[in-house]
């Protein structure tokens, strides 16, 4: 039963499979590239980004030898900069330390900055045929559906039973196409809501479908309500130049350039005294994991310099090249800067 589930599956790839360019492709450096991305956005953008990538960098070698600043500018507008901060670093660790070669198992690849148990298990199935499972978030809910396995996502021990569960569903022959196809089903057929399962290779095999209770995996323990918090930020401009601050190493946005941060007392003493306007406050929403941030913008036109040394004026053209959080990409936009 399990081994006709193995064939059924690479049989439905092999007929419906996405065509996606890195499905044509080994090479490590790529598939790693394109693992990273893609944790952080849809396959469309992802697309872009990779490309971007590949065009700048064609070789791991070129990319450990730039600056980590170009690495953020071509990330920019993916969000958690710590992920293209941990490729430059993998890149300089491959480079120098092993010789350009990418270690060739997960428990290897594993060590290396940035790559997790998805990505480890994703690369080494795909390019060195490693007969292991790659479990995302799309996995995830394919597998505990497949076998009804309700213990809660939190806990260690359901990945655990995933992870013995679906080892058998991956092919010894064809690893990396085992784990893709799995990938394909959660994002074109196993929705989180409305499964379209009559096309789905394990129509007669799931236990959700058999149920017909599908929308009730992956079970969650009950989340925690999200902390909110408020964050104001003024946009400096001096005569088209704009005054940012670069923020902290650690934490949200660290080391990207974001506009003076007031609190809450400063932001109403502003409004007060007319330097910003009520009318022209732009507000975002942006969801963490664990917070939920309600960001208000501000302009504020300004001739002298206020007395602060981290200030840093940029032109806008200088703004276009660098590496700025999403928020502030889109207030930008928004406000027709760039
Ligand atoms: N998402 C992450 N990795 C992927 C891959 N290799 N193919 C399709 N979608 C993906």
């Amino acid at each position: 039963m399990i081994n006709k589930l193995q064939t059924n599956l690479l049989n439905w790839f092999d007929l419906n499979q996405r065509l996606l360019p890195w499905r044509k492709t080994k090479d490590p450096y790529s598939i790693w590239l394109c693992e990273i991305i893609m944790q952080q956005t849809r396959v469309d953008q992802g697309l872009k980004y990779w490309e971007k990538f590949l065009n700048e960098f064609p070789t791991l070698k070129s990319l450990s030898e730039s600056e980590e600043s170009r690495v953020l500018a071509l990330w920019s507008g993916l969000g958690y900069y710590s992920r293209a901060r941990n490729i430059h670093k993998a890149a300089k660790i491959i480079s120098n330390d092993l010789r350009g070669e990418f270690p060739k198992s997960s428990l290897k690849l594993i060590k290396i900055p940035g790559i997790g148990p998805y990505t480890a298990a994703a690369i080494s199935s795909i390019c060195f045929d490693e007969v292991i499972p790659a479990i995302d978030g799309n996995a995830f809910r394919v597998y505990t559906r497949l076998f009804a396995i309700d213990s809660p996502i939190e806990k260690k021990k359901t990945i655990n039973k995933i992870n013995e569960l679906s080892l058998p569903l991956i092919s010894r022959k064809r690893p990396g196409d085992s784990n893709q196809a799995i990938m394909d089903i959660g994002s074109s057929i196993c929705y989180p809501k409305k499964p379209k399962c009559n096309y789905c290779p394990f129509e007669e095999n799931c236990l959700s479908r058999k149920y017909g209770n599908q929308e009730k995996y992956p079970v969650k323990t009950k989340p925690a309500k999200l902390k909110e918090v408020n964050k104001f930020y003024v946009i400096l401009n001096r005569k088209g130049y704009l005054g940012l601050v670069e923020r902290p190493k650690n934490g949200i946005w660290g080391g990207l350039w974001m506009p003076l941060e007031l609190d809450p007392e400063n932001w109403d003493l502003a409004i007060k005294n007319n330097q910003i306007h009520k009318n022209n406050i732009s507000y975002q929403k942006h969801l963490l994991s664990h917070r939920k941030m309600n960001l208000y913008f501000a302009d504020w036109t300004t001739d002298k310099a206020p007395e602060n040394k981290n200030i840093k004026w940029f032109s806008i053209e200088e703004l276009k090249n660098m590496a700025l959080p999403a928020p502030m990409i889109k207030f930008l936009r928004e406000k027709s800067y760039i």
